[in-house]
């Protein structure tokens, strides 16, 4: 096709097809700017965010306390490397202490860079341990269909073969328990393990949260030995799920959380935040990045979390869920198709019994401009920002349901009946 007849869309298709590592398979379109819980497309379409940039933008977007604090903090500064001091990063340790009750952060940038950052903490606290005369090993136990990110480490814990195996050989002494399994946890402990690693809900796993029981016995298990309980929240934590951490809802205190998504709304910050014992294990030097914690991204952390507060979103993260899910199940009984529905807060899925179904759905709901995406094949997840209120359910719903009810027509139709 000629360079001249082709829209705006068609001509970033075809430049980013020459230049850029086909990494990503995108939607056909093109997003100038975002309002509230929406998205405008370069026409001046208006799609309802139901993912918010994968957890990310908690706050939807355009949110005035993001903008003054980005405005505020970039005329001041926004790097200067952590050879330095800048106010951001005590303040913003402190809130976070408070909030995971536990006693000191490292930040890093992303969610993956956070979680290498854990798995190395863990095997310098084995180490440690090892020099006082302790018997404990260097593996991990990580758990089924979880995901922790794209770098080797992560990948490594991380259980799809498929994000690992092009990359083999990746970190070695990683073994997995069967979801929620505690016997299968028991049988697989050891004084060989260093950390157990969890995520409170597993988010690219299919919104599967994890239950009480499994996290009270891997908390129990670890204690027996020195090991880490590491918990992931880098999807779940900061307020998705109607507490501020997944792990809240379960019992326990791990010994070490990462955190990133929406810490900074949508300016790239990761977290780990670990106990003291934890803590006494890293030297000056051990561990670092150039990024991390930057003036700005704390600045604007700070904005994300007041605003969390000051707007009560936690408790509307819980409700407004509660309601989703609600709506979720009696879309249900009319379309059998829905095999089940879950989540917590506003992490919230509906698993369908197909994976080209599912596929389909996404793609029609994109067609009507609603946002959502599939995960775990079979997993419709919705993440929306935690500002929506029932009005967007309620859209939402209404739309599945005429999506459900075309794509069953097609199937009937496909199968000549
Ligand atoms: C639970 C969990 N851990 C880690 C990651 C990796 O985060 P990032 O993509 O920021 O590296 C993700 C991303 O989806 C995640 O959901």
């Amino acid at each position: 096709m000629k360079e001249e007849s082709m829209t705006e869309l068609e001509r970033l298709q075809a430049a980013e097809a020459r230049v850029l590592v086909p990494t990503y398979d995108r939607n056909p379109v093109c997003f100038e700017r975002g309002e509230g819980v929406h998205l405008i497309d370069e026409h001046g379409a208006r799609y309802l965010d139901l993912l918010s940039g994968i957890g990310v933008n908690a706050l939807g977007y355009g949110h005035p306390a993001i903008e003054e604090a980005i405005r505020e903090q970039s005329r001041k500064l926004i790097h200067i490397s952590n050879l330095y001091f800048h106010r951001g990063q005590a303040a913003l340790a402190e809130r976070l202490v408070k909030l995971t009750g536990l006693d000191r952060v490292f930040f890093a940038n992303t969610g993956t860079e956070a979680w290498e950052g854990a798995l190395k903490f863990a095997r310098a606290h084995a180490g440690r341990l090892r020099d006082e005369g302790k018997t404990i090993g260097t593996k991990f136990l990580a758990v089924e269909q979880s995901f922790h990110g794209r770098t080797f480490g992560s990948v490594a814990t991380t259980h799809k073969k498929k994000y690992r195996e092009p990359f083999e050989p990746v970190m070695p002494g990683v073994e997995f328990v069967r979801f929620n399994d505690v016997a299968d946890l028991r049988a697989k402990f050891s004084s060989e393990i260093c950390a157990v690693l969890v995520e409170s809900v597993q988010g690219e796993g299919g919104i599967r949260p994890l239950s009480a029981e499994f996290a009270q016995a891997a908390r129990s298990l670890t204690e027996t030995t020195g090991a880490l309980l590491v918990v992931d929240e880098i999807q779940a934590g900061v307020g998705r799920t109607g507490k501020w951490f997944g792990y809240q809802h379960l019992g326990i205190r791990p010994d070490v959380t990462t955190l990133a998504k929406p810490l900074a709304g949508g300016i790239p910050l990761g977290a780990v935040v670990c106990t003291e014992e934890v803590a006494k294990s890293i030297h000056p030097g051990m561990h670092g990045t150039t990024f991390g914690g930057g003036p700005l991204a704390c600045a604007v952390a700070l904005a994300v979390l007041d605003t969390m507060e000051r707007e009560r979103l936690l408790e509307h993260a819980t409700e407004v869920g509660e309601y989703f899910r609600q709506q979720l199940r009696q879309l249900q009984l009319r379309h059998r198709e829905i095999v089940d529905v879950r989540g917590l807060g506003l992490m919230v899925a509906a698993e369908l019994h197909s994976a080209e179904l599912a596929r389909q759905v996404v793609k029609r709901m994109l067609a009507r401009r609603i946002l959502l995406n599939c995960t775990s094949e079979t997993v419709l997840r919705f993440l929306p920002p935690l500002v929506i209120d029932r009005t967007h359910v309620d859209e939402a719903i209404a739309a599945l349901d005429a999506v459900l009810t075309e794509e069953t027509a097609q199937e009937g139709d496909r199968h000549g009946k």
